[in-house]
């Protein structure tokens, strides 16, 4: 079987509160790539290896956090299926014209139980990796900062996980990896569209609509480690890491960027298969779950959001 319904994480648009030094920041630090700024404002960027026009969008507001986040899918086909899965269900559909962002086709855009805007999309403009696709490089010459390859995943919080993940499982064919549950009630989800070990997830907690951190992936523990060296040597404010979590085996490092919006440095994680039983925590074993050495939970970790 291959992929034939939403493809992966797309982008992520965020708030920053000023919005150059987020530039800055996200260029010289992050080491993604500026593709496009728009009429509105509006910064687009990707990471190196992403082959479409953006995955990260910044818009300057008066507080931090995540406007949406938008998953690519297969084809139109696909989109308007899955858009008619949702409206079934209830869910109201905002359509987003084609070129609202720059290189982008239409977009359908809605809102989870859990207060997050997420988007689904068929089209992206292909601007490239930085090599040809005949008879490529490895790695292009003059990449910046941390440089990850890809935007990997999000992790957000907010009241109904269930109601959101049945959206999620049921609608959009994404299948949970990992569970944690205290008793009955799953506190943390962890979500795959694909072979990765996850694409979202979310944890429950009381208030809507809040992200806890957006993810890059680097190709190994090494690049994790000058990773941390990166944001070590740029002052960048560091909240944990590197280490590695016990959910999805994982290897990672977090930072805030200037706005205080986390970013996560992971790498690793098994592939997931659809035949793949899913990994299921207990409560008690939340800080080997979340971080695998230490077994302590970090009370900034558990509680700053934007
Ligand atoms: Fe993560």
């Amino acid at each position: 079987m291959g992929m034939n319904g939403v493809l992966r994480p797309g982008h992520a648009a965020i708030r920053v509160l000023d919005l150059e030094p987020a530039v800055t920041y996200y260029i010289e630090v992050m080491g993604l790539i500026e593709t496009a700024r728009d009429d509105r404002g509006r910064v687009y960027l990707k990471a190196w290896d992403e082959h479409d026009h953006h995955s990260l969008v910044l818009r300057e507001a008066d507080s931090p956090g995540l406007d949406y986040m938008g998953f690519k899918v297969v084809d139109d086909a696909t989109l308007d299926a899955m858009a008619a899965g949702l409206a079934a269900r209830g869910v109201a559909i905002e359509a987003v014209p084609a070129g609202e962002h720059v290189g982008t086709g239409r977009r359908v855009r809605f809102r989870v139980p859990t207060g997050h805007a997420f988007e689904l999309y068929a089209h992206k403009d292909i601007v490239g990796n930085g090599m040809p696709t005949m008879n490529p490089g490895i790695r292009p010459d003059a990449l910046k900062g941390i440089a990850p390859v890809r935007l990997d995943h999000a992790l957000m919080y907010g009241a109904d996980l269930d109601g959101t993940v049945a959206l999620f499982t049921e609608v959009l064919g994404f299948q949970v990896t990992e569970s944690v549950a205290a008793g009955d009630t799953v506190i943390a989800a962890f979500l795959s569209c694909g072979a990765k070990v996850h694409d979202i997830a979310f944890v429950r907690q009381p208030a809507d609509g809040k992200l806890h951190h957006i993810a890059f992936y680097v190709d190994s523990w090494d690049d994790v480690l000058r990773a941390a060296d990166t944001i070590a040597a740029n002052d960048v404010s560091h909240d944990l890491g590197p280490t590695r979590h016990g959910i999805s085996r994982g290897q990672t490092v977090y930072c805030f960027d200037p706005s205080g919006n986390r970013n996560e440095v992971f790498t690793g994680g098994y592939m997931w298969y659809p035949d793949r039983p899913p990994l299921k925590w207990t409560a008690d074993e939340l800080p080997r779950a979340l971080f695998i050495h230490e077994r302590k939970l970090r009370d900034s970790f558990m509680s700053v959001v934007t």
